[in-house]
């Protein structure tokens, strides 16, 4: 069939499989240009469909030559519905990872169970016997706790007053003023159980419990910090005090992991266009302005450059892993120069929907936003029919 982009609010409800699979290839691409890495040889990702985590499987496979097993949430075609573009991104890295001899199986389902755990040591144990690496890279705005049984729901909410600033509807490109309420204490405690530490510390028991962690294991989740602009609603919000939860539990696994010499990290992240970041509001007009700045820098990267990096420049240079005074990895570093946040700042400062297109890299955003479903992806050509119904080569 011929699919095009079909959007509903933020969302966009369809995926190109060609544009998904043209979407991989570049970035395998990348990562191969950038030469090996040596660097874990068996790896698992949590949540490694789309956005960082697929970054992170492309430089584990494609940098690392290692074997990857991948856990994600995404939804299958049916006959004339498209897949989610996880799901295609997934069966285009598996099947380039397979034609590089390269072992990768995915698992998909809900991490935060405790039946989609136990798929995935059950795999392990079968097929790699132990793993040196897992990524933690979930973004998802639900957790059902399985040892309470309670579904936790996370907001995007600032905590103590009101906050209201600039936002833009990318799509229409128009700028106006938002208001968000301030949060309630449940509110804060739901989002912590969401992107908190909680379950990447469960998985890690797990593995742990069940000897699958080689020795000096490492493990590596994401957070993000960003400038005082988004303070309110981000990293001084609900989903900040996730993040901190979240940097606090890598000293528990730390702990938990020293007799293996193993050891978790967070790694700060730049703000990037994914589905999870452009649901959060003022953050795409942020990036649009960023992004004009960093373009015009030099300095701009994507998930795939950002992880690539991480890889190559943080954790596996042959020596120590360099950290802040809080023991956290920045690959943030570019977006938080004090030079390119001053700019962002005065632009912000004149922001409107007449001048937006003019000061702001807001066509970039957009392009990169329909890129995540596989559109405008140079190189496809999205006249000609294309099949709906992909398999995923590796899914067990
Ligand atoms: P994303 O939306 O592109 O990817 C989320 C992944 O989680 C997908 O693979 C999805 O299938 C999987 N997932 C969601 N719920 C799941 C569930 N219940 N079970 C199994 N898999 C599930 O998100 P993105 O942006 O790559 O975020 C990943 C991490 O990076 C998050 O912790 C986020 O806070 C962090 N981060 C994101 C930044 C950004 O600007 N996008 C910046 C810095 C950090």
């Amino acid at each position: 069939m011929i699919i095009e982009p079909r959007m509903r609010g933020f969302i966009c409800l369809t995926a190109h499989p060609n544009g998904c699979a043209q979407n991989i290839k570049n970035q395998i691409q990348y990562v191969k240009s950038k030469g090996a890495i040596n660097g874990a040889k068996k790896v698992l990702v949590i949540g490694a469909s789309t956005g960082f985590g697929m970054a992170s499987r492309i430089s584990s496979a494609f940098g690392c030559g290692a074997s990857t097993i991948g856990v994600y949430f995404e939804k299958p075609a049916s006959e004339g519905k498209t897949a989610s573009p996880g799901w295609y991104n997934t069966a285009a890295f598996e099947k380039e990872a397979h034609a590089a001899g390269l072992y990768a199986k995915s698992i998909n389902g809900d991490a935060f169970s405790n039946e989609i755990k136990q798929k995935v040591v059950d795999l392990i144990k079968a097929d790699l016997g132990q793993i040196d690496l897992i990524i933690y890279s979930l973004a998802s705005p639900v957790r059902t706790n399985p040892v309470t049984g309670i579904t936790h729901r996370s907001v995007l909410k600032p905590i103590g007053s009101k906050f209201t600033n600039k936002t833009v509807d990318f799509h229409a490109g128009k700028v106006s003023d938002i208001s968000i309420d301030p949060c309630n204490e449940e509110d804060i405690a739901n989002t912590v159980a969401v992107m908190g530490g909680d379950d990447w510390e469960m998985w890690m028991d797990l593995l742990k419990k069940e000897n699958l962690l080689a020795p000096k294991a490492t493990t590596v989740a994401y957070s993000y910090i960003g400038p005082s602009l988004t303070e309110a609603v981000y990293r001084k919000g609900t989903i900040g005090r996730a993040k901190d939860h979240l940097e606090k539990t890598a000293f528990t696994i730390s702990d938990k992991l020293k007799d293996l010499g193993g050891k978790a990290y967070v790694s700060v992240n730049k703000a990037l266009v994914t589905q999870a970041s452009s649901a959060i509001p003022v953050i795409p007009l942020y990036i649009s302005l960023l992004y004009k700045i960093m373009k015009r820098d030099g300095t701009h990267e994507g998930c795939i450059e950002q992880i690539q990096r991480l890889y190559s420049q943080r954790l596996y240079t042959g020596g120590a892993v360099p950290t802040d005074t809080e023991g956290r990895i920045r690959i943030d570093d570019w977006e938080l120069n004090p030079k390119v946040q001053e700019e962002v700042l005065n632009l912000w400062d004149i922001a409107t929907t007449e001048n937006l297109l003019e000061i702001s890299d807001l066509e970039g955003y957009r392009s990169d936003f329909y890129n995540l479903f596989g559109f405008k992806i140079g190189g496809v050509d999205y006249t000609v029919d294309s099949n709906e119904m992909v398999d995923v080569p590796g899914l067990v």
